[in-house]
């Protein structure tokens, strides 16, 4: 028996040096103790030295290291013994992990799966509460994740909450941000955290400002926002409140057509706030390779609100959608459409800029489905708070984002669809598409149907408000 001794519950490192001289070795996974700490570990193994890492070359396919480094976040204490017993079997066949109906293989994701979803409820449901001391306002939160994902989770909230002093505490870690350096402190109790102070009010004003009644789908809410979380939420505390009243609402909703002016103070303290948290947006990789989320822009009571595919390189820099080549045909457009640009809330289905680097050049890459899939949940919210009479696609992309599946803009151009919550759907062109069309009296024909398509809709808009 050999005994592999790691650093802690989530030392990917000294389990990836430890597996790879015992996968050399040829050692079986039967023939190892995995014990993470300094715990008892299994009594009946004889503590055979483990062997030194050769020089010889062993590559595994990235995705797997990334699989792995995940999914040894599991609480499961036969995570490493799966690793290996993974690792081993890649060494022979290295296709095996593409393999998605193998046992092992499935098992392996779905621990990495649970992960994920824990590191995402932890970006999602930390609440920070505000205290002072004399260097002067200090964060804390408390969290209780389901797994070791403190550690692995800290880059975000260092990234996202970069100029503030702050600590989360958990049961297992503490981890402290003073501006400059993360440390590490032991875990922590609830009573270790403060309770509740002003910074609750935002939270709840955004919350209260995006629940919309007719929404209302109980069974979802708890899947995605568990009851174990809603001690630490502020927001929490409104739901059985907001769902006790839902039924009445969603009447009184039908029965009276949105007042943008009445909800304004209340939207725009809410989309603030979720503009902040867009910036800190991980919920696909395109964030790693930009400069900033480019949110949407424009009043938060716009009766009209146009979505355009992602932003793309001059609106990556500038932070504002629509602002190169395409941005610039589309405010013309709008100008010759009779639409004010200023009055419309204009935004995208992918908030990050794909793209492929060649030599200095970032060439736009189309945004595949899961990214428009993750980014929903923005643009969802934005709707939520904007509320728009008319909404206007741009694109293939925008259609499929806003609709939630494929489009073929040839078949719904033209006329309006009826959308969920009322609103008023149009999907047409994207803007770029007039500058890609080769042959000159056929980009003049297509840019004046794109105009009279916006002068109808602006129409449309001026009889609805
Ligand atoms: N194209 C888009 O779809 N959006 C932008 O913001 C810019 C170009």
């Amino acid at each position: 028996m050999y005994r592999a001794r790691l650093n802690g519950p989530d030392d990917f490192d000294g389990w990836r040096d430890a597996a790879r001289a015992l996968t050399l070795a040829g050692i079986a996974p039967a023939d190892i103790v995995w014990q993470d700490g300094e715990g008892a570990g299994d009594l009946f193994a004889a503590d055979e030295p483990l062997p030194v890492a050769s020089e010889a070359a062993f590559s595994v396919p990235r995705a797997f290291v990334e699989l792995a480094e995940t999914a040894i976040l599991h609480r499961d204490p036969e995570r490493f013994a799966l690793l290996y017993a993974l690792l081993s079997r890649l060494r022979d066949r290295p296709a095996s992990l593409e393999d998605r109906a193998d046992p092992l293989v499935r098992r392996v994701e779905s621990l990495a799966k649970a992960v994920r979803r824990d590191m995402h409820k932890m970006r999602a449901f930390v609440r920070f509460r505000e205290l002072a001391d004399a260097q002067g306002p200090r964060f804390v939160a408390w969290f209780e994740p389901d797994h070791h994902i403190v550690r692995a989770n800290a880059g975000f909230f260092v990234r996202r909450f970069a100029s503030m002093r702050w600590s989360i505490l958990t049961p297992e870690l503490s981890i402290h941000w003073d501006g400059d350096a993360l440390t590490e402190g032991p875990g922590a109790t609830r009573r270790d955290a403060p309770g509740d102070d002003p910074v609750e009010d935002i939270w709840k004003g955004y919350y209260a400002a995006i629940f919309n009644p007719a929404r209302l789908k109980v069974g979802a809410m708890l899947s995605e926002m568990p009851r174990k979380y809603w001690r630490n939420l502020p927001e929490a505390a409104l739901i059985p409140e907001l769902v006790a009243g839902a039924q009445t609402r969603e009447a009184a909703m039908i029965a009276t057509p949105p007042k943008p002016a009445a909800r304004r103070g209340n939207a725009a303290t809410a989309w603030s706030a979720l503009r902040e948290e867009a910036m800190g947006c991980t919920r696909c990789p395109l964030y790693r390779d930009t400069t900033q989320t480019v949110f949407g822009e424009g009043p938060v009571d716009a009766p009209l609100m146009f979505i355009g595919e992602q932003p793309g390189d001059q609106e990556d820099l500038a932070g504002r959608p629509f602002v190169g080549p395409a941005g610039q045909l589309f405010d013309r457009a709008l100008e010759e459409a009779g639409i004010d640009r200023r009055r419309a809330y204009i935004t995208n289905a992918v908030k990050h800029f794909k793209h492929e680097r060649r030599g200095k050049r970032r060439i736009h890459q189309t945004p595949e489905t899961p990214e428009i899939q993750a980014c929903r949940w923005w643009l969802t919210q934005e709707l939520e708070l904007v509320r728009p009479r008319i909404i206007v696609a741009l694109g293939a992309t925008a259609g499929r984002a806003l609709l939630g599946k494929a489009v073929t803009i040839s078949r719904v151009r033209g006329a309006p669809l009826a959308l969920e919550g009322g609103a008023q759907g149009w999907i047409t062109v994207h803007p770029s598409y007039l500058l890609r069309v080769p042959e000159e009296t056929r980009k003049a024909e297509e840019r004046k149907r794109f105009v009279e398509e916006l002068r109808e809709i602006g129409e449309r808009v001026k009889a609805l408000v």
